[in-house]
């Protein structure tokens, strides 16, 4: 048992582990109650996991609880139902979602790439955007959403 100081979402969470190859996404999802991460592939396949830690987008099921190290935001704490961030209002305005499973990590992926492309065209959001897998095919409103986001910045 080792114990863990996580920065997430601007606090402080203490968390003693088990095994220090444990995923941050079960930490976050199971011991710290933050569901916003799904599991998808837990093979770093689908995005369903992504978080951003320092500016990146990290797939959280292939980051060892030892690894996590940095500023972890999850999708909890990116905005709030009463202030949005800029991602999640147009994902919104777009509906840009479906059955919704993958929604947050085509979120936390396009806010850590918004982040360092200001005015991105389409054909960047979508490589940016490649390696998230949504099997409803909502892909074209995620790609609006993402463009919707970076013009109103
Ligand atoms: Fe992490 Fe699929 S659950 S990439």
């Amino acid at each position: 048992m080792a114990r863990y100081a996580l920065d997430v979402n601007g606090q402080t969470r203490s968390i003693d582990v088990h095994d220090p190859q444990e995923p941050l996404l079960y930490v976050l999802r199971n011991d710290l109650r933050l569901t916003g991460a799904k599991y998808g592939c837990g093979l770093g396949q689908c995005g369903a996991c992504t978080v951003i830690i320092d500016g990146e987008a990290v797939r959280s099921c292939l980051t060892p609880i030892s690894a996590a190290k940095g500023k972890i935001t999850t999708i909890e704490g990116l905005g709030t139902p009463q202030k949005p961030h800029a991602v999640q209002a147009a994902f919104i305005e777009e509906q840009a979602a479906q059955c919704g499973y993958c929604t947050n990590g085509m979120v936390m992926t396009t806010a850590a790439f918004l982040d360092k492309t200001k005015a991105p065209s389409s054909g960047q959001v979508r490589d940016a955007l490649a390696a998230n897998v949504c099997r409803c095919g909502a892909h074209d409103r995620i790609v609006k959403a993402a463009l919707r986001a970076a013009s109103a910045k």
